[in-house]
């Protein structure tokens, strides 16, 4: 069976030829020439290690079944950290569906994972090339246990967002919404300003944002717009030049042309019941420099 390393997904969005990935890589990463139109947004830092199961930087880590260090599972949860399995024979498009193709990659935990974590569970992530280039990511998480017990958990699509320089940059959606502040133990605050500009290290959680955020670069001249539906939160993190320093697979200089905005739902844990599924999506989509918000 085809397995593929969770972070790699973020790889192939990076446009890398499959050449410059090791050779046990399977010919998923083919993908790369499939998803060549997203290669624009997605970043992968110069210093990512491509150690298994360490987390690869850049491109959408997902943090699966705990965003942070908030429980007591590795930071960001594990789902970053092991190898997806490719279903070979995925469920057909709704009739409705703009996607034009996929590919559905699984994880369940093996018996080892269930001492970290005692739950079955099967995460199916369908990776969609929407008409006109966007990309979709659909999650559906749904608990498997059979012993009758439901589990709850936190999730997040960290996207390390490509950018030509921060200090080019704004953030529209998150505006006056209120937000969680790791610099400051978590405190919630509201924000203040018309949208979000970059100077210093930030680290924040905004709780129940619209579904849409757009991420201006001025200076490549192009918006990255964020959709996301069943994913409330969305996660802003910029470790600036001092922590970039202290991050071994963060280039020190890779803080100004990277930020992470991730759509997640942490605020306000989901639970299953044996049997239940949750479905959450996100969408990438670059327009042009002429966009305004309320478009
Ligand atoms: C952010 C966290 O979302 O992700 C930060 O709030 C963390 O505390 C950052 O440093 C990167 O995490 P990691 O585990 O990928 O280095």
């Amino acid at each position: 069976a085809s397995s593929i390393h969770c972070c790699i997904v973020s790889l192939v969005f990076t446009g890398k030829s499959s050449s410059a990935f090791p050779p046990s890589f399977p010919p998923i990463l083919d993908l790369s020439v499939f998803l060549g139109y997203i290669t624009p947004k997605i970043v992968l830092s110069l210093q990512a290690a491509f150690k298994p199961p360490q987390a690869i930087r850049g491109g959408i880590p997902i943090c699966f079944p705990q965003f942070s260090s908030s429980g007591n599972l590795e930071q960001h949860g594990f789902a970053r950290n092991k190898f997806w399995t490719v279903d070979t024979n995925p469920p057909p498009l709704p009739t409705s569906s703009s996607v034009k193709s996929y590919v559905d990659l699984i994880l369940k935990p093996t018996q080892d994972d269930l001492k970290n974590w005692p739950h079955s569970y099967e995460f199916r992530l369908r990776v969609g090339l929407v008409l006109g280039g966007n990309l979709l990511l659909t999650s559906r998480i749904r608990n498997t246990n059979s012993d009758g017990k439901p589990f709850s958990f936190t999730i997040a699509f960290h996207t390390y967002v490509s950018l030509s320089d921060i200090s080019e940059v704004r953030v529209e959606g998150l505006e006056t919404w209120d937000y969680l502040d790791n610099l400051k133990e978590g405190q919630r605050f509201t924000e203040q300003g018309d949208a979000l500009t970059f100077e210093s290290e930030i680290d924040r959680v905004y709780v129940g944002t619209p579904t849409k955020i757009a991420i201006i670069d001025h200076e490549k001249k192009r918006t990255l717009v964020m959709r996301k539906d069943g994913l409330p939160d969305a996660v802003v993190w910029n470790p600036w030049n001092k922590k970039a320093k202290s991050i071994p697979d963060f280039g020190d200089d890779d803080y100004k042309r990277t930020l992470c905005v991730g759509a997640a739902n942490v605020e306000k844990p989901i639970t299953l019941k044996p049997g239940e599924e949750w479905t959450g999506r996100l969408e990438l989509s670059l327009v042009a420099s002429s966009y305004c918000s309320g478009q």
